[in-house]
C-alpha cells in the first residue's frame, strides 16, 4: 500500500532518531479515510464509526438560534432515562466505537443519565466527552467529571455578553464564563466551540484571546452550517460567503500569533479553503458522517450525524452488524456529488457537508453551496510553519494526551483518534507513533527534522500535549 506513503508523506528514515530505532520507517498517514482512487463500490478502511454522538435529552435551557438540532422548533422535551442511556452506550461500545460524546439539547438537564452514561461508557474503556453549553455546572461537577477525565466541549458563541445574548437568548454569560474558567484552572480537558455566523465573525479573536485568558487553550471556529429552519427564514444570520473570508483571516491570524490551537468541528469544502491556511490542518475535517462518527437519538434511532434530520437505524432494536450494513453507503461514499468524483480531494473532503447540501438544494447529491471547483493535486497540509521543524519545539516534553485512542482497521491500518480528529496510520506509522507518544515520552531536541512535520502534524490534530511555543515562534 505505497500510495499512502508517496501521496503525504515521504520515505522517513530514522537513523539520526537518538533513541534507537533500528529500522527504516515506511511512515504512512491519511487525514481522515484518503485511500488514492476513488472506488466507488469499496467500503472504506475503518471499520466502523469511531465516535457516537449520544443525545441524551432534546431540551434545553437556551435558545441559540443557528441550532441544527432537526427537532427545533417544533419539538421540545424527550430524554433519556439512566437506564435506557446505560443500554444505548452498552450498545455502542458493542460496535466497536472508541469514543463517546454525550449531547443534546443540554445534556446536563438530565445529570443522572449523563452520570449513568459516563460510569457506563467508562466501565466499556470508552473516551467520554460532554458536549454543553455549561450553564448548569458548578464546582462539584466539574471535579468529579475532571477524576473521571471528561472532556468538555463547551459552547461560546461570543466573548461579548451583548452577542452572547442574541445569539442564545440567555443570561447564562456570566456563569457560563466562570465555569469554563473553573474547568481549565482545575485541570480540565477543555475545547472552547464557537459558531460563527455574520453576527459574530468579527469577534473571533477577540473571543479565542478571551478564552484563552480563562486558561483554555484548544478553541475550535465552527461555521454555521444552516438547519432547515434557518434556512426558511429570512431574519437570521448564516455566514455569508463574503464573511468567510474574515473568517479565514482571523483563524490564519491567530494560527500566527496565538498560542492557542484553532481549528474547525465543522465541515468546509477543502476547495473553499484558501492556500494560505493550508498549514491548519485542523480546518480540513472533512465529512466523516455515518463513518467516523454516528449520532444516536433518545429513542435510539442512528443518524449519520448529528444534523441529519433522518435515521438510518436502531441502536436499541438491531443487530451490530446490521447497524454496521446499513451505514455501508456512507462507508462507500454513495452520496459524494458527480462534480466532486473527478477532484483529487475526493476521499478527504468527501463533497464538503451532505447536509448543508441537502438543506440548501433538496438533494443530499447535491454539490455543497460553498464549493469553488474540483482540485486538481492534493493539497499538501501541514508543515509550513515554524513547528515543522525540531530546532523550533520549545523544551518541554511531548508525550500522548492522556485520551487518544486507537484501533486496528482493515488491510493493516489503525486508526488513531484524539477526541476532535482522527488519522489513518500504516503500520510504521503506528509503530513510530507508539513508541515516541504512547509508550514513553520525547524531548523535542530527540525529534529527527525529518519527523518534525509528522509530529507537528500530530501536534495540530490533537494527540500530543503542546510544547512551550519559543519567543521566536510568535
Ligand atoms: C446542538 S449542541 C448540544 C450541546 C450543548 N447544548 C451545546 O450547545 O454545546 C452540539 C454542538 O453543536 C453546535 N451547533 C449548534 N448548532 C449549530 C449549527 N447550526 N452549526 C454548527 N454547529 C452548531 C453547538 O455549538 C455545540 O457545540
Ligand atoms: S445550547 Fe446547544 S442545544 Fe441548546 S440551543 Fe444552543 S446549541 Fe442548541
Ligand atoms: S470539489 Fe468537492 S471533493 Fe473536491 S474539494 Fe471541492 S467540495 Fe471537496
Amino acid at each position: 500500500m505505497n500510495w499512502v506513503t508517496k501521496r503525504i508523506w515521504p520515505r522517513l528514515s530514522t537513523k539520526s532518531v537518538s533513541v534507537a530505532i533500528a529500522i527504516e520507517l515506511d511512515i504512512g498517514l491519511m487525514t481522515q479515510e484518503s485511500q488514492g482512487a476513488l472506488d466507488a463500490g469499496s467500503v472504506g478502511v475503518l471499520k466502523g464509526p469511531l465516535l457516537a454522538q449520544c443525545e441524551i435529552t432534546e431540551a434545553c435551557n437556551q435558545s441559540c438560534y443557528y441550532c441544527y438540532n432537526h427537532w427545533r422548533p417544533s419539538r421540545s422535551g424527550q430524554a433519556l432515562s439512566p437506564e435506557l442511556a446505560t443500554d444505548i452506550v452498552n450498545k455502542i461500545a458493542d460496535l466497536n466505537i472508541v469514543a463517546i460524546a454525550l449531547t443534546g439539547g443540554e445534556p446536563l438537564l438530565c445529570k443522572s443519565t449523563v452520570d449513568a452514561a459516563i460510569s457506563t461508557a467508562l466501565a466499556r474503556n470508552l473516551l467520554v466527552s460532554l458536549n454543553t453549553n455549561a450553564s448548569l455546572l458548578d464546582r462539584k461537577m466539574i471535579e468529579q467529571y475532571i477524576a473521571h477525565r471528561v472532556y468538555f466541549l463547551v459552547s461560546l458563541p461570543s466573548s461579548e455578553p451583548h452577542t452572547f445574548k442574541r445569539i442564545t437568548g440567555s443570561d447564562f454569560f456570566p456563569l457560563i464564563i466562570e465555569n469554563i474558567r473553573t474547568i481549565a484552572h482545575s485541570g480540565g480537558m477543555i475545547t472552547i466551540n464557537m459558531v460563527v455566523n455574520d453576527l459574530n465573525v468579527h469577534e473571533i479573536e477577540d473571543t479565542a484571546h478571551f478564552a484563552l485568558g480563562l486558561g483554555v487553550t484548544c478553541f475550535r471556529a465552527t461555521p454555521v452550517s444552516p438547519p432547515q429552519h434557518l434556512l426558511r427564514s429570512q431574519n437570521v444570520w448564516g455566514l455569508s460567503i463574503e464573511n468567510y473570508e474574515a473568517y479565514f483571516m482571523a483563524m490564519n491570524s491567530l494560527r500566527r500569533h496565538s498560542t492557542i490551537r484553532v481549528g474547525t468541528l465543522g465541515t468546509i469544502p477543502f476547495c473553499m479553503i484558501p492556500d494560505w491556511c493550508q498549514d491548519i490542518p485542523s480546518l480540513y475535517l472533512g465529512c466523516t458522517a455515518g463513518r467516523g462518527i454516528v449520532t444516536v437519538g433518545t429513542s435510539g434511532d442512528i443518524r449519520p450525524c448529528s444534523q441529519a434530520d433522518f435515521s438510518v437505524g436502531n441502536i436499541l432494536r438491531q443487530s451490530s452488524n446490521d447497524i454496521l450494513n446499513a451505514l455501508t453507503p456512507w462507508q462507500s461514499r454513495e452520496y459524494l456529488p458527480n462534480r466532486c468524483r473527478e477532484c483529487a480531494e475526493a476521499t478527504r473532503c468527501n463533497g464538503g457537508c451532505r447536509m448543508f447540501a441537502a438543506h440548501a438544494n433538496g438533494d443530499m447529491k447535491a454539490c455543497d453551496p460553498r464549493m469553488t471547483d474540483p482540485v486538481a493535486t492534493e493539497i499538501h497540509l501541514g508543515g509550513t510553519t515554524n513547528d515543522s521543524h525540531s530546532g523550533k519545539f520549545g523544551g518541554e516534553c511531548i508525550s500522548a494526551k492522556p485520551h487518544v485512542r486507537w484501533r486496528r482497521e482493515a488491510h493493516g491500518y489503525w486508526s488513531v483518534f484524539s477526541g476532535d480528529y482522527y488519522d489513518i496510520l500504516n503500520e510504521s506509522g503506528m509503530k513510530l507513533f507508539r513508541y515516541f507518544f504512547v509508550d514513553g515520552h520525547v524531548l523535542p531536541n530527540e525529534i529527527p527534522p525529518r519527523l518534525g512535520q509528522f509530529v507537528g502534524y500530530f501536534l495540530s490534530r490533537g494527540y500530543l500535549t503542546e510544547p512551550q511555543k519559543s519567543e521566536d515562534d510568535l
